[in-house]
């Protein structure tokens, strides 16, 4: 990629961002490096100072201290050439309601001075790649959570840059709209460009990023592949409850056949026991059916943001929003 500046091989560069806002120390040193076409998930709780990092690199925030590059250009010295080599899809939607979606792309696309042919093309080309072409010439007031979404990330688009800003791209999606999103931002990768992706949701994290900074209070308290952190914070388990209450040792004898730590919660006749992953708990299925053992319920618990906060910092996540309740808080709140 060239964009006029040596980039050694890093795409984005955070070197020691501090933001205060008055008292509040939103961001209290924090560096990184995402290499060109790699994926970054900065992973945090709400206030965690994702946004005012993102805001920094974008150039919509002056640092306390530190800086940052993009494609090689200094956050400080170079925020146009900054500008030009990014796109930034906000945590809140900025498509203009009143336009239809052709109309928001092509906007953006004549305020970057584009030739009004390539638009035409590039905006054809969008819509049908974020699969909106039907919903093109509605005005976007009439789009769906997930539809603002992709016009969004459309939008961000129309320049190419080579570098693109995801500021929780699916927080309050459904989960088919937030697996669509998925498999656009996969594309992009596979096209080349480079995304930094804040998240409040490990297993988003997990699912696109190849590298992943914890923040906490502004700080980095992790960082390393999502494999590496979810084994710090302990395997996945398999947690079955039996219908009924005389099977519970068989259970518990089939079980320790397929893990060596069985945890048995007698009254409830719950079992639950560290697994790997989805083919461990598939055996598990096979052979309670096999021996003939009725479950009321049979799931995969996988570490949640909450467990890896709670082992690197000894304490849980403050209660992030209320669209938090995920599987396995659910499942504890239904016991
Ligand atoms: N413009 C601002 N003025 C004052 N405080 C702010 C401002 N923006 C963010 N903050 C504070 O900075 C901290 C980090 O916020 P933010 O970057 O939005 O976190 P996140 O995106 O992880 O939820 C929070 O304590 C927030 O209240
Ligand atoms: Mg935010």
């Amino acid at each position: 990629m060239t964009h006029g500046a040596a980039t050694n091989g890093a795409a984005v560069e955070a070197i020691d961002l501090v933001k205060h806002f008055g008292d509040t120390l939103a961001v209290d040193g924090v560096s990184f490096t995402i290499p060109e076409g790699g994926v970054l998930g900065l992973l945090g709780p709400n206030g965690a100072g994702k946004t005012t990092i993102v805001r920094m690199l974008s150039t919509l925030s002056v640092p306390t201290s530190g800086t940052g590059r993009v494609s090689g250009h200094d956050i400080l010295k170079e925020p146009e050439a900054v500008r030009r080599s990014m796109g930034l899809t906000g945590q809140v939607a900025t498509v203009d309601e009143l336009l239809t979606g052709r109309e928001n792309i092509r906007l953006i696309g004549r305020l970057y001075g584009l030739p009004m042919t390539y638009i035409r093309e590039a905006a054809d080309s969008l819509l049908e790649r974020f699969a909106l072409t039907d919903a093109a010439d509605r005005i976007a007031k009439t789009y769906s959570g997930g539809m603002r979404r992709r016009l969004d990330l459309a939008v961000s688009l129309v320049a190419t840059p080579p570098v693109l800003f995801l500021d929780e791209p699916t927080t309050g999606l459904d989960p088919r709209s937030r697996a669509d999103l998925w498999e656009v931002l996969r594309g992009l990768v596979r096209d080349g460009t480079t995304l930094l992706l804040t998240t409040q949701y490990l297993e988003e994290a997990d699912q696109l990023a190849d590298q992943i900074v914890v923040i906490d209070k502004g700080r980095v308290i992790a960082s390393g592949t999502p494999t590496d952190l979810k084994r710090e914070a302990g395997r996945a388990s398999v947690d079955l409850t039996v219908t009924h209450a005389a099977d519970v040792p068989r259970a518990e004898v089939l079980l320790r056949t397929c893990s060596s730590e069985v945890f048995v919660d007698e009254p409830n006749r719950r079992l639950t026991a560290p697994a790997d992953g989805l083919v461990d708990m598939t055996r598990i299925a096979d052979r309670l059916r096999e021996s003939g053992i009725e479950v009321d319920d049979l799931g995969l618990k996988r570490p949640s943001l909450d467990d890896v906060f709670l082992h690197l910092t000894g304490h849980r996540a403050e209660e992030t929003d209320e669209t938090e309740l995920d599987e396995t808080v659910a499942e504890e709140v239904a016991q």
